[in-house]
């Protein structure tokens, strides 16, 4: 066994309950109340690069502290630019955690809490792997530099202006994320593909205050019946996006890449029982994995109106809302997407209401190439931390940065995911497995190794 293997083996229970520590930390970004505890992770996460002697600096933004950090300079060496996120999802519904979300638990071998997978443990993997370089070398192969920031899933909207203003301080050859899943159990991944994003929310607003729906049923549009319908009119019957020139940018996926995707071992029932579905359904002509990795979507993600309490109350609500987002594929904009969409809701709103549309983040999808020096280091790294060679994947998560980091910076992204699909990301109990949280800091310090061989 290696120096660096033994370093893991001998340092890895201390490793959890450094990720403990951070998970303890409430950091949700979306929600004021936790600005000092979104602080807090960022100090956190600051203090592990400043016990191995990294330069690093917290960086304020409009929003949420931002955290950078370099390793020593080794000259000549190519430089990987990691990048991860400390901030996490709203914990809610709090009543289906089988474990409080902030009081990280194992279960069988998996670790319980919110942010266990989304970011924080993943991202951590990629400390512990340099901790391990530098206790053992003395000294890390190759250049680091580390961008953890704090507003991810909130849509990275002040990490763009920052990569904007620090074209020079951030080049690197190659750019690092683990923010994704394997594609199974025992069988790692790496994705080239992911989704981007449209974010909106639509307000309803009719009658100056609640009404009896007896008395004014009838005779006044109901805001709540409004939204109902418009919501409906964003998709037809066959799954597909109504909202004018919506397909108009969209990359067919070619023969081959179907193909490919058909190849994988995906099972539909098996997928169906995760998810405690009878029937899985989307855009007609297109498989499950199409649907989920390459096609673009319309989901409602919130809606709200009218008397959700206890029983039953007969009210003609006097509001309507509803968040609702499409995930775009690459070469879909969306800017032009919330240009299209705005002209089409009016035309659909009835008389008597009045529209208000926010427009939330946006992202475009991407695909990063599968030929490169870089994707071959990073299958022979995940090769050498889970005993198995990955197989290539899209998901349709979105990782705003990741075309950022190409527009601005000229720079590919390796996406290299430790998590697994039934981790509970963004829902009640989300979980790492301990064992993949291991892998992964394996994986990462090989591939510090893999790349540093490489020429730049
Ligand atoms: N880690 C996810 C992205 C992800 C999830 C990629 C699953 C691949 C598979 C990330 O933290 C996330 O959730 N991003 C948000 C971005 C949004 C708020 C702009 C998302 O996809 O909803
Ligand atoms: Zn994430």
């Amino acid at each position: 066994m290696s120096k660096l293997d033994q370093y893991l083996d001998q340092h890895g229970a201390r490793f959890e309950q450094e990720l403990c520590e951070l998970l303890r930390i409430p950091s949700v970004s979306a929600m004021s109340d936790h600005k000092q505890d979104v602080r807090a992770a960022a100090e956190w996460v600051m203090r592990q690069f400043q016990s191995l002697k990294f330069k690093s600096e917290l960086i304020e933004t409009a929003g949420h502290p931002i955290v950078y950090a370099e390793s020593p300079q080794v000259a000549g060496a190519p430089t990987v630019l990691v990048y991860g996120h400390y901030d996490v999802q709203p914990p809610d519904p709090l009543g289906e955690w089988l474990s409080p979300p902030f009081e990280p638990t194992v279960r069988e071998g998996n670790l319980y809490a919110r942010g266990a997978t989304d970011d924080k443990g993943q991202m951590f993997t990629h400390i512990k792997s340099a901790e391990a370089w530098v206790k053992t070398a003395g000294a890390l192969p190759l250049n680091l530099k580390y961008i953890i920031e704090g507003e991810e899933e909130v849509g990275s909207a002040n990490l763009d202006h920052f990569v904007d203003q620090h074209h020079d301080q951030l080049a690197c050859d190659i750019i690092v994320i683990s923010d994704t899943s394997q594609f199974a159990p025992g069988q790692p991944a790496i994705t080239y593909g992911l989704k981007g994003i449209a974010y909106f929310e639509l307000r309803l607003t009719g009658p100056s205050q609640d009404l009896h729906s007896g008395v004014f049923g009838g005779a006044v549009t109901n805001p709540a019946n409004a939204l109902a319908k418009m919501l409906s009119a964003l998709t037809n019957d066959k799954g597909q996006v109504q909202v004018p020139g919506f397909y108009d940018d969209v990359i067919p996926i070619s023969d081959a890449e179907r193909a490919a995707m058909k190849k994988l071992p995906f099972d539909e029932r098996e997928f169906m029982q995760q998810l405690g579905v009878e029937a899985v359904t989307g855009e007609a002509g297109y498989t499950t994995l199409e649907r989920r990795w390459a096609r673009p979507t319309c989901d409602v993600n919130g809606l709200t109106s009218g008397y959700q309490g206890e029983g039953a109350k007969t009210v003609l609500p006097a509001r309507a809302s509803a968040k609702f987002s499409f995930r775009l594929v690459p070469n879909q904009q969306p800017d032009k997407v919330a240009k299209a969409l705005e002209p089409m809701l009016r035309k659909l709103l009835p008389p008597g209401l009045k529209m208000e549309l926010i427009s939330f983040h946006g992202a475009p999808g991407v695909v990063v190439p599968l030929e490169s020096p870089y994707m071959a280091a990073a299958s022979k790294a995940i090769e050498a931390g889970f005993g198995r060679a990955p197989v290539f994947i899209r998901e349709g998560g979105s990782i705003p940065v990741v075309s950022t980091f190409h527009e601005k910076l000229g720079v590919d992204t390796l996406l290299l995911g430790w998590g697994q699909n039934d981790d509970n990301t963004h829902s009640p109990n989300e979980k790492f497995c301990l064992a993949d949280f291991h892998r992964g800091i394996k994986a990462s310090a090989h591939l510090w190794q893999e790349i540093s061989t490489l020429k730049k």
